[in-house]
């Protein structure tokens, strides 16, 4: 890789590179990711918008150590995430992330305050410092007057709100918010992604929101769009891309794959150190060199 990775860790919280995921079912495999590259700024509000399918909730659980890709790397504060085994992934999330779902983010016997202090106290926080916090976490989100309500005593809008203290009560860095306005109506839709930006601005809590709904996509500063596991208009280096080779030798270039590297009939291959590089058949003069080469094979 020419950049200078560790700069560009320096100056992000999170940096994707290459990232990719296969999922296989028995002899079927899914990519679900064929290489993403992006970063997350300190403090930044960042949408990932896509339609259903394209890899989004697949993201968020690399992002949040819930699963490992198949290739690529992701970078936290500059370490990687992909190299920690299940304990210290474990680990990592309780310190590092919070997470906000589409649906079932509450304990449904608790009410609303409880659910709030209901991690902090798991982690081990005093109960009065976990109590202070909930109050706090719970009024900056207008629902002051919701605390003794149980989650089925809450409007949608009121749950989703209530399930942003739950996933900022240990003091996260990283809020993964995974179509948490899916069962809302457009205006709570509105309040909850107004609810999101208030926790970005007031606590400078890193935000990545994945949804297929362009409109609660644009509260966030910035807006990336994934297309069947690609981010749409971003060149991708096509390290890591995993096709299967018959019986006869004959290799499959998926069409996404094609097209990115502009490969259309020919192609030319080469053995190198690194492996076989595969180059599309672009330039007449290359054409003419190959017709010679195949003359003079066929003279020998
Ligand atoms: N556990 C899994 N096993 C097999 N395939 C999966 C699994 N999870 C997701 N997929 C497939 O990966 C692709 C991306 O899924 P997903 O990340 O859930 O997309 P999105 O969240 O954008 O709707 C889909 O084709 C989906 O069927
Ligand atoms: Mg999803």
């Amino acid at each position: 890789m020419s950049e200078d990775l560790e700069k560009v860790a320096h100056e992000n919280k999170v940096v994707v590179r290459d990232l990719m995921k296969v999922y296989r079912r028995g002899q079927k495999e899914v990519i679900a990711l064929r290489g993403l590259d992006f970063e997350v700024g300190h403090g930044e509000f960042l949408s990932i918008v896509g339609p259903s399918g394209s890899g989004k909730s697949t993201l968020l659980k690399m992002l949040g150590a819930l699963d490992k890709p198949t290739a690529g790397a992701i970078l936290f504060d500059g370490n990687s995430l992909t190299l920690l085994d299940d304990r210290r992934s474990m680990l990592f999330r309780r310190a590092k992330v919070g997470f906000v779902w589409q649906t079932g983010n509450l304990v449904p016997g608790l009410t609303a305050f409880k659910n709030v202090t209901l991690p902090m106290r798991l982690a081990g926080a005093p109960k009065a410092a976990a109590n202070e916090r909930a109050k706090m976490l719970l009024d900056t989100m207008g629902l002051s007057e919701r605390v003794t309500h149980k989650p089925s005593q809450l409007s949608g809008g009121e749950n989703q709100r209530v399930a942003i203290c739950v996933a900022l009560a240990n003091k996260p860095e990283l809020v993964l918010a995974d179509e948490v306005t899916g069962e809302l109506d457009s205006e709570t839709a509105m309040m909850v992604m107004e609810a999101l930006k208030t926790i970005n601005k007031d606590f400078g809590t890193c935000i990545v929101n994945v949804t297929h709904n362009p409109r609660v996509a644009e509260y966030a500063s910035r807006v990336i769009r994934i297309r069947d596991g690609l981010i749409e208009g971003q060149r991708h280096t096509l390290y890591g891309d995993i096709t299967e080779i018959d019986a006869k030798g004959r290799m499959v270039i998926p069409d996404t794959v094609r097209k990115l590297a502009g490969i259309g009939k020919r192609v030319v291959l080469k053995v190198t150190n690194e492996g076989i590089l595969v180059t599309p058949l672009e330039s007449e003069e290359m054409e003419n060199d190959l017709q010679e080469v195949a003359g003079e094979a066929s003279e020998a």
